[in-house]
């Protein structure tokens, strides 16, 4: 595969096959991703590979947090997301909810159906490995895009060996949990969760493609 066929066949996978994933190919896209550039190359992550009994221990601290009611006291370490939303970004926001929902056919005011599939999240969408990217809180807003090319590394890195994959910020309002089950250092932030493993093609949630613009619609070429 060459590097832009990687880049564009890259896309967020929300159903996995249950099929187990070697070791080799998750050694191989870490591999690759620890070539990921930089400031001053401090190389500020940290990878947690989750599997199994771990990853079932996470799923299950998580969802029995929304049972119990204790997930609603819990907060981001960080803001992902503006307060307020505002154009053009609503838009193509609230364009990838409304495909998707549409293509599970769960309808606008069916909240029960969009909280149970939003909770496919903390199931890692069925996949049979889970990541959890981590950086210490210290460092400044910068880090974050070393952190965010290296997380873009690992996505693409999936495609050279066959997988998908789908980044998951919604991982990190329960970062008290996962560093609990992680046993995070003093100061470690999670920044970001991903799910990897084969693609489930049969889901209706995997049709979903979403709208990119073309490169003229953000480039500014001068002379
Ligand atoms: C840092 C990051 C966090 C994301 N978090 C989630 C998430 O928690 N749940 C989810 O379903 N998708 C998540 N996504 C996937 C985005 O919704 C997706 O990248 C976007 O809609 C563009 O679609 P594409 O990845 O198929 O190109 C995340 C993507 C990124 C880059």
């Amino acid at each position: 595969m060459n590097v832009k066929e990687a880049f564009v066949s890259r896309r967020s996978v929300r159903r996995f096959l249950p099929d187990s994933v070697s070791k080799e190919k998750i050694e191989n896209i870490l591999e690759g991703a620890a070539f990921a550039p930089s400031g001053h190359n401090i190389q500020p992550w940290h990878v947690y590979v989750v599997q199994d009994q771990k990853k079932l221990s996470i799923t299950k601290s998580i969802i029995d947090s929304i049972k119990d009611g204790s997930s609603k006291n819990m907060k981001t370490e960080f803001d992902y997301y503006p307060t307020e939303w505002f154009e053009p970004f609503v838009s193509r926001r609230r364009a990838v909810g409304f495909e998707l929902y549409k293509l599970l056919e769960i309808g606008r005011d069916d909240f029960e159906a969009r909280d149970k599939q939003m909770q496919e999240n903390f199931h890692f969408f069925g996949a049979p490995v889970g990541m959890f990217i981590t950086m210490d809180k210290r460092l400044a807003t910068g880090t974050f895009m070393d952190v965010g090319m290296f997380i873009q590394s690992i996505l693409v890195g999936a495609r050279g060996e066959g997988l998908h994959s789908c980044g998951q910020v919604a991982f990190t309002k329960f970062h008290t949990l996962i560093a609990e089950q992680l046993e995070f250092k003093e100061n470690e932030m999670l920044v970001c969760g991903v799910s990897i493993g084969y693609e489930d093609t049969s889901a209706p949630e995997n049709a979903l493609r979403v709208e990119k613009l073309q490169y003229s619609d953000f480039t500014t070429f001068l002379s």
